[in-house]
C-alpha cells in the first residue's frame, strides 16, 4: 500500500480560530498541514475537521499519526 509522503518529522503547532479545516493526509501539500489539492491522482484525501473555539493544536505533518489530524508522537519513531 502506498505510504503518504512525510512532509516534516514534527507537528505544526498553531492557534486555530473556529472553523472548518482540511488536513493534508497525502503529505504532498505545499501548504502544510493543510490541503492544497496536491493529493489529486493519489489514493489519499484530505481530512475535514472543525474547531469550535480558539484552539492551540499540534497537527501531524509526518502523516503517520494514529489520531489524525493531531500529532500522537508517531513521528518520533521515524528515521
Ligand atoms: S508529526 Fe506526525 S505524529 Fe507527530
Amino acid at each position: 500500500m502506498e505510504q503518504p509522503t512525510i512532509a516534516a518529522k514534527q507537528p505544526a503547532t498553531l492557534t486555530l480560530r473556529p472553523g472548518t479545516y482540511y488536513w493534508c493526509s497525502c503529505g504532498r501539500s505545499k501548504n502544510q498541514p493543510f490541503c492544497d489539492g496536491a493529493h489529486q491522482g493519489t489514493p489519499f484525501a484530505p481530512l475535514e475537521f472543525t474547531v469550535t473555539e480558539n484552539s492551540e493544536v499540534a497537527l501531524c505533518r509526518c502523516k503517520r499519526t494514529g489520531s489524525p489530524p493531531y500529532c500522537d508522537g508517531s513521528h518520533q519513531g521515524l528515521r
